[in-house]
């Protein structure tokens, strides 16, 4: 019987063997090796503060240090062999940027406007459930850092603090994501709780109504954490997610799924006659299911395949957003995430038709590492990014950017 500190150095071997016939593979190759050998003369180093980031990977760094490995799994994985989680990041490598000369951009605006909201940035924080699995202060964190920032922060139903906290934290009103549960009068109970809370927007997201595939890195990752889960929380049996705030003083009798596999699009317009305020989707991947959703009423879209924790399809967000932008025409924003890392990233996503595009694992890095330093950095460091790359293309406004600015690479 292999014990999980076993099991761990197993696979940490196994890792490190693969890396190394990987390095010697490039090395092999001419064009790599030049890359390989600027590689080697760059010192690694790790952080001891927020404010020493220079990307959101050194933060990734030091949350990989920071957080548990179970924690870290459920974070850090897709599906499967993560090969969407992949994808969704190659994209933007599939686009290059044109650059502009001789431009005035002394003054840059990165604001965008909303459904009558004004938000500083097009970056907005993607749902993630559990936050305090990767730090203390959890969802609060992440809303502080983004209230400061005055950027949009959408909340997972899963939140570990309650959606009126997270609100007075932020300062303005945040979005909701819904997850109806196998009993949709539960999920109707949080759409009843968000608004009255004065969330702006419901955000329900469909990506995972059929169960999705599973979770192996994740899975792989508890094996190797030898500390008792009950120290600090119920553990899972199952989906049990009673604990979590958003079902506060609800019937959670029968309850055992955050999903049904037993909706269809009848469902969104059920809610479209439910939700009082403005009604999103997310984990849109094609331009049908995007018609369909317009059709049904819903004032937004979200590409997203739940940063490749849905299906291993191999296709990535940024792949389907200009078949997607076509379809609609512009009937209804559309907003993208998935892979985002840079501010090119977001550029690129802005200029293929994304209205604003969301983050989801960059800045719980941010949060794991430094709380709500770390959100702050990961924010900071992107719309910095954004604003150079904005600067180098000759555009001044969100708006300005299009595809004229982008090239697609072979
Ligand atoms: C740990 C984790 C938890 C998530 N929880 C939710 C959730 O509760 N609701 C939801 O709609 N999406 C959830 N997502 C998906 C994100 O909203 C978003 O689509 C994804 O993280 C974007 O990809 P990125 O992490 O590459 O930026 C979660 C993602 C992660 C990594």
């Amino acid at each position: 019987m292999i014990g999980p500190d076993r099991m761990g150095i197993i696979m940490r071997e196994d890792a490190n063997a693969a890396r190394r016939q990987f390095l010697a593979w490039l090395a092999a190759t001419p064009l790599a090796a030049g890359a390989l050998q600027a590689m080697a003369q760059t010192p690694s180093t790790v952080i001891t503060s927020a404010e020493q980031a220079l990307n959101v990977f050194e933060l990734e760094a030091v949350a990989r240090q920071t957080i548990p490995p179970s924690h870290w799994g459920y974070l850090t994985g897709g599906v499967q062999d993560d090969r969407s989680l992949v994808t969704n990041r190659t994209a933007y490598d599939r686009w290059g940027l044109r650059p502009r000369r001789l431009v005035d951009v002394s003054k840059v605006d990165t604001s965008v406007k909303l459904f009558g909201e004004t938000w500083s940035s097009p970056i907005a924080l993607s749902p993630v459930s559990s936050q305090r699995a990767f730090h203390a202060d959890g969802e609060r964190a992440s809303a502080l850092a983004a209230g400061k920032r005055n950027a949009l922060q959408i909340l997972s139903t899963l939140t570990t603090v309650p959606v009126e906290d997270v609100i007075k934290a932020h300062g303005h009103p945040v979005w909701q994501q819904l997850y109806t549960t196998n009993i949709p009068r539960l999920g109707e109970q949080v759409v009843a709780r968000a608004e009255a809370a004065g969330a702006s927007a419901i955000v329900f997201t469909i990506d995972l109504l059929g169960g999705g595939q599973r979770r192996e890195t994740q899975a792989i990752f508890a094996r190797t954490d030898s500390r008792t889960c009950a120290t600090c929380h119920t553990p899972r049996a199952g989906y049990d997610f009673s604990r979590k705030r958003m079902f506060d003083g609800l019937d959670m009798t029968g309850a055992v799924s955050p999903n049904s596999n037993t909706l269809t699009w009848d469902y969104v317009s059920r809610l479209r006659d439910l939700v009082k305020t403005r009604l999103l989707v997310k984990g849109v991947m094609t331009p049908e299911d995007a018609t369909l959703a317009i059709k049904r009423g819903v004032d937004g879209i979200i590409v997203s395949n739940h940063g490749g924790r849905a299906e291993d399809s191999l296709v990535g967000t940024l792949d389907v957003l200009p078949e997607i932008a076509q379809a609609v025409k512009g009937r209804v924003p559309i907003l993208i995430d998935g892979g985002i890392r840079r501010g090119s990233d977001a550029f690129k996503a802005l200029a293929l038709g994304a209205s604003m595009v969301c983050i989801g694992r960059p800045y719980c890095w941010g949060l794991g590492a430094f709380g709500e330093d770390g959100v702050t950095a990961a924010l900071r460091l992107l719309d910095e990014e954004l604003i150079a790359t904005m600067r180098q293309c000759g555009v001044t406004s969100i708006k300005a950017i299009k595809k004229d600015r982008l090239t697609k690479l072979a």
